[in-house]
């Protein structure tokens, strides 16, 4: 067999079957997937945000993302769940004599020559719900008119970053990663209109900009998140308080901090708490108001929150659990938080991590739930013509059927890529396990499935130590995963939770 151009890279039996093995040729870094006799080769490099595609997983014939478990085709590269938003680069690989063989030159992509479809797609936001559905569409065949309008069309970027390098002063706002290559959008023909919607009228199946023009769709996906809720209480709209959604509410936080020493966050969520992470990065004095005992005791149980009360303590956190903020007093910016018990916590910035709300009043003819969200089918579609996606989203967990609204990234982008399916003609489902990752005091920590107030809760490894996976368990059954720096294992238990799972399983799973 000739190898021209072909690099000889590894031995055919050092390969392992259930995981990567990053290999360079010049200077690219490639990843060999071995089944059986066959091995494929693949950019090693996530293209979500550059994760070593090498320490994830191979389970269920799927690649699996360590860092935030985007997942690919083990057989061709091609994407299977977000929040990658293409597929990997795939390399010509083959195996002669025992010996495997790679090409530096990618396989090219076959030129889309369909005829242009005479529909439009109109995506309505422009978050991680509207760049993946931009790309899914694609994706799944669609070849006529998409137009993704919003007020970060021209650009959607990677929201997570602000709580967790923005505001810490690790990335500047002008690095925030853009989801998808700038050139993606010319090179697929995707319009961007820079605007807000002030009307969609689900019967007419049309959609007014903030600029007055009308635009006639033929189908549409509402994917336009939420609306932090502000501070009611007297003071909310002194100078430094803040609500943290926007890159423009990141840079208002850091001409805030500017020279400024104490800062009280109201809220114990995920936002504060990776805000409350950022400042002390910054040595400022941080005291967290919420209301409960611990943070996150509904969702995670006393014992994980604990854990993630005592991180922030060990760190210079302060908390006020338990309590409220009646009122934010100052003069030409706040300077006081008074709390219901009395108590006075000085302050020169507040920030508020207190929830959003479904970012929908602009919908007419569409039924909404009692919070504002869009009820949904498994199909992601709210009425004809109209579907719904991310943080707007009320859908059923595909095995409890539970009706919820999650407000996770990956989530989102994963009912765009249902929706965006079903837009071009598809027939998906949502069957998708909601994943969130959250970073605190250079810990990051996995949460996979979705519970609240669980049964029990198993924990194995320290919680307060460097690793740990703990199981949240609904009766028999693990509801959700919470786990800290177990990459490999919390990428094969991403794909053994897409089926109901009892304890035993799950530890299989992650011990294979
Ligand atoms: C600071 C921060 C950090 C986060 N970190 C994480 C994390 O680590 N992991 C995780 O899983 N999740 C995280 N989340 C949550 C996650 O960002 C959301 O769940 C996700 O962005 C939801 O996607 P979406 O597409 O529904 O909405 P978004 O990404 O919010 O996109 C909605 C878009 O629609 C636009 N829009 C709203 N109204 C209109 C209108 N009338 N007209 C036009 N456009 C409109 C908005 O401006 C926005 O651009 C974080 C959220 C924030 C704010
Ligand atoms: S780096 Fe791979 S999914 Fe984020």
């Amino acid at each position: 067999m000739q190898h021209q151009k072909m690099h000889k890279v590894a031995r055919l039996g050092d390969l392992p079957e259930d995981r990567g093995t990053r290999v360079k040729i010049a200077d690219t870094p490639v990843m060999l997937v071995r089944t059986g006799d066959t091995v494929h080769a693949y950019a090693a490099d996530c293209p979500h945000a550059g994760a070593p595609l090498e320490e994830g997983a191979i389970c269920n014939g799927r690649i699996v993302c360590p860092w935030h478990k985007g997942t690919f085709d083990a057989s061709d590269g091609s994407l299977v769940e977000p929040p990658a938003l293409v597929g990997l680069t795939r390399y010509p690989a083959s195996v002669d004599d025992g010996d495997v063989y790679v090409s530096p030159e990618p396989v090219r992509q076959q030129e889309d020559r369909r005829a242009p479809d005479p529909a439009t797609m109109f995506i309505a936001g422009a978050g991680a719900a509207g760049a993946a559905a931009c790309a899914a569409l694609r994706e799944a065949g669609f070849s006529g008119r998409i137009v993704l309008a919003g007020g970060d069309a021209r650009m959607p970027y990677d929201r997570t970053s602000l709580s967790k390098f923005v505001v810490a002063g690790d990335m500047t706002p002008a690095d925030v990663p853009p989801l998808l290559d700038p050139a993606f959008f010319s090179k697929h023909g995707i319009e961007r209109i820079e605007s807000e919607i002030v009307r969609l009228d689900a019967a007419k199946k049309e959609a007014e900009l903030a600029d007055g023009s009308v635009l006639r769709y033929d189908a549409a996906l509402v994917c336009t998140g939420g609306i932090p809720k502000p501070l009611d209480v007297p003071g909310a709209a002194l100078a430094r308080v803040h609500l943290l959604r926007n890159l423009e509410d990141a840079r208002a936080i850091l001409a805030s901090l500017d020279g400024r020493s104490r800062a009280v966050i109201v809220g114990a969520g995920f936002i504060g708490l990776e805000v409350a992470s950022c400042l002390r990065r910054r040595k400022i004095d941080v005291t967290v108001v919420a209301p409960g005992k611990v943070p996150f005791a509904k969702q995670f149980g006393e014992r994980i929150g604990g854990m993630f009360m005592r991180l922030h303590e060990n760190n210079g956190v302060s908390f006020r659990m338990n309590a409220h903020v009646s009122a934010l007093e100052g003069g030409d910016g706040v300077r006081e938080v008074v709390l219901d018990n009395g108590e006075r916590v000085a302050a020169d910035i507040v920030i508020a991590g207190t929830g959003v709300k479904p970012a929908t009043s602009f919908l007419q003819r569409v039924e909404l739930a009692d919070d504002g969200g869009i009820p949904v089918d498994a199909s992601m579609c709210a009425a004809p013509g109209l579907y719904a996606a991310g943080d707007v989203a009320r859908f059923a967990l595909p095995h409890s059927g539970e009706r919820v609204r999650i407000e996770h990234w990956r989530v989102a982008q994963q009912h765009a890529r249902v929706a965006a399916y079903n837009m071009a003609g598809a027939k998906r489902e949502y069957a998708g396990v909601p994943y969130f990752w959250t970073y605190h005091f250079e810990k990051t920590f996995d949460y996979l499935g979705h519970t609240s107030e669980p049964d029990e809760v198993v924990i194995d490894g320290e919680l307060d130590g460097p690793q740990f996976i703990a199981y949240l368990m609904k009766g028999s059954e693990v509801g959700a995963i919470v786990s800290c720096d177990r990459n490999e294992a919390t990428a094969r238990l991403a794909e053994a939770l897409r089926e109901p799972l009892t304890l035993e399983a799950a530890r299989r799973a992650a011990n294979a």
